[in-house]
């Protein structure tokens, strides 16, 4: 390579790694449906090529140290958009289960469905179930977020809370109750696409997480871009309410 064309590195380039203030990092996926029409396509192509994103970040994410990842894959309120498009986004879930599959023995992410997963059908679920089983011991936690929304996920936690006959609820009831239990409250979330909003998006567990928004739609997103969320991360002061 000529001195000119000096490589970008990224952080897994240089081999440097997160430390413990950044454990945890969600992803609000957005923008796909904006990407494919402005190239114009179907909405379904920007989802397509999100996915293929989703996985190449969460592989970077794993090499540069994170443990916890959250990604919003489909919300409650997604049922909303044209069958068709909801269909081809089912249909590309599938796609990742199979490839789950595939690929579970030889990768080191822990999956784990996050949401109302009833809706769902037997089969799918119980493909579900044992993909996070076979996958329990592994150290890169992966929270997959689909039919999730932060208010059914509350609501959700109450009601068990009172299933079990609880009279009076706490803070800490509720936070053992939620689909993400087992992971840590996320230091940092990253909207794409230039929305400024959580969108019903973990809405317990966000208290105190950092936001980082870019108008870049999500199949777009790269490392480098992931790199940038964490250096504005790390010149953040998070005070929790102190001084
Ligand atoms: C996010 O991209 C993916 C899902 C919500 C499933 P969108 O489909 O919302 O893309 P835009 O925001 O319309 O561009
Ligand atoms: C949030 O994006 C949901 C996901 C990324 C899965 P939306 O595109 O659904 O959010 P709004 O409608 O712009 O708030
Ligand atoms: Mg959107």
């Amino acid at each position: 390579m000529l001195w000119f064309q000096k490589k970008k590195t990224t952080m897994a380039d240089r081999g440097e790694k997160v430390d413990d203030r950044l454990q945890h990092i969600a992803f609000i996926m957005d923008g796909n449906g904006r990407w494919a029409r402005r190239r114009g396509m179907p909405r379904e192509f920007g989802h397509s090529h999100g996915a293929a994103t989703f996985k190449k970040i969460g592989r970077y994410c794993e090499k540069i140290g994170i443990r916890f990842m959250t990604v919003y894959a489909f919300s409650t309120e997604n049922w909303k958009r044209p069958q068709k498009e909801v269909d081809t986004i089912m249909e590309i879930f599938d796609e990742y289960i199979e490839d789950c599959f595939r690929e579970m023995e030889d990768d080191n992410v822990r999956v784990r469905f996050v949401g109302n997963l009833a809706v769902f059908s037997e089969s799918l679920r119980a493909k579900m179930a044992k993909i996070e089983r076979e996958t329990a011991h592994k150290p890169f936690m992966l929270n997959i977020a689909v039919n999730y929304g932060g208010r059914e996920e509350i609501a959700n936690a109450c009601n068990e809370l009172i299933r079990e006959g609880k009279q009076e609820i706490t803070e800490e009831d509720i936070s053992a109750h939620l689909y993400t239990v087992g992971s840590p409250m996320p230091d940092l979330i990253v909207r794409t696409g230039g929305e400024i909003r959580s969108s019903n998006f973990l809405l317990w567990q966000s208290a105190y997480s950092e936001y980082y928004f870019t108008d870049i739609l999500w199949p777009d997103f790269s490392a480098h871009d992931v790199d940038q969320a964490v250096s504005v991360f790390y010149k953040r002061k998070r005070r929790y309410g102190g001084v």
